[in-house]
């Protein structure tokens, strides 16, 4: 299978492009890298062995992407593209739906003008918002999100699903009245908590400035970079007080894309998966586990509850075993392993040298 990966040079989107390359499918990038590098992409070329075709243009860009898409002609789309930071959304709010909002309405408008019809979609657990008690099911009606991130991740999922219920006629070919070649097939793939690297140490988290997220803060911490790791509250009513998450090794979530895809490929239709372990672990079990892993105790601090987050967030991943055939496989010893290898061996990201 043909696919297209965009955003394919970011975290997820390279750790992916492994598991596509590994799995005997072809793989092309469209990455503007505003917020990653091109040297990840020569990484996954030196892990797999094997070639991806690379473009630098901005997926909102129709005239770009229209150029890039009739020359690949993707069996699959998947769309990584976007900005991902919670506390920066609130601040650029306007920045934030502009582009993630157009770089889908853009992959839209080509897919229906070239007749491409699979798109799996990088979609977030923010949907669920604070209504439900974890585990978290599919079927959960999609909650009020805390912040502008959130609600683009809420919207694109519904702008998916509408163009999806307007490409497909009642006998279920093409709803050409509409405008459509072929009926799409959307996968809405629901990510709890992605973290670890590849194996190989060669590709991994690379985030720009102060980490925002738990993990590349802690491996920051045990790698000297950063002096300590403020905990965001302890008296939360959990065992030990702190917030807990479904960490699912990078790894495994790619792994999904790959089921995901092949998935899209032989059905209609919207589709949405929960892509989490199903196994809740707390911060302070995080930061015990990383200690493990790295051979020296994680230094922290106890600090206030950041806003906006939830108590306890994690998967029911049932559906996607049953249906894609598909389960996470790693467990916290192997996440904490894996990016402590990536970010002792790469201590300052890609391109980057010193500490
Ligand atoms: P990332 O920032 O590492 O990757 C996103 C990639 O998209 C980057 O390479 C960036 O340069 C590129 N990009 C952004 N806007 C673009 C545009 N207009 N044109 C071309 N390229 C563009 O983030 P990630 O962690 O790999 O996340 C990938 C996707 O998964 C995002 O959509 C994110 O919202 C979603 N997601 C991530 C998490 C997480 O915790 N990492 C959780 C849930 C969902
Ligand atoms: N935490 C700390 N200290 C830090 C960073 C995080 O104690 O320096 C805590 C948080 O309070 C939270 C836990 O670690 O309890 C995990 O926090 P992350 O920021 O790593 O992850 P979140 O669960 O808050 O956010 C993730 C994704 C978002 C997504 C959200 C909801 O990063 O993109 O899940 O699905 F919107």
């Amino acid at each position: 299978m043909k696919t297209l990966l965009t955003g394919g040079a970011g975290y997820i989107g390279s750790h992916t492009a492994v598991a596509m390359l590994e799995a005997g499918h072809e793989v092309a990038v469209v990455d503007n890298y505003v917020n990653s590098s091109a040297e990840a992409i020569s990484r996954v070329e030196k892990i797999t062995g094997k070639k991806v075709s690379l473009y630098d243009a901005d997926v909102a860009d129709k005239e770009s992407m229209m150029e890039i898409l009739s020359a690949e002609m993707p069996d699959c789309i998947i769309h990584f593209a976007g900005l991902k930071a919670v506390g920066e959304s609130v601040a650029m709010p306007v920045e934030y739906y502009r582009n993630n909002i157009d770089t889908t309405l853009t992959l839209l408008e080509c897919m229906r003008e070239l007749g491409l019809s699979n798109i799996v979609f990088s979609s977030s657990a923010t949907v669920y918002g604070e209504d439900h008690i974890p585990p978290f099911t599919e079927d959960a009606t999609k909650g009020m999100c805390t912040n502008p991130y959130g609600w683009t991740k809420w919207m694109q999922e519904q702008m998916l699903t509408d163009a999806q219920f307007s490409s497909e006629a009642s006998d279920g070919s093409a709803n050409t009245a509409n405008g459509w070649k072929t009926p799409l097939s959307v996968v809405l793939l629901r990510y709890f908590n992605p973290v670890g690297a590849h194996e190989s140490g060669l590709i991994g988290e690379d985030p720009q400035g102060i980490p925002n997220n738990l993990m590349p803060y802690i491996s920051q911490v045990a790698v000297g970079r950063r002096d300590h790791l403020t905990v965001f509250g302890n008296d939360y009513d959990t065992p030990d007080g702190t917030c807990r998450r479904d960490y699912i090794h990078v790894m495994d979530l790619a792994e999904g894309h790959v089921k995901a895809a092949e998935y899209a490929d032989t059905h209609k239709g919207t589709e949405v998966f929960n892509l989490g372990t199903g196994s809740p672990y707390s911060v302070l079990e995080m930061v015990d586990a990383f200690g493990r892993a790295c051979g020296h105790a994680v230094a922290y601090e106890i600090g206030a509850r950041r806003a906006g987050d939830v108590q306890d967030s994690w998967a029911d991943a049932s559906k996607a075993k049953a249906v894609l055939g598909w389960e996470a496989s790693r467990g916290i010893d192997e996440i904490c392993r894996d990016a402590w290898n990536w970010q002792s061996h790469n201590p300052q990201g890609y391109n980057k040298t010193g500490l």
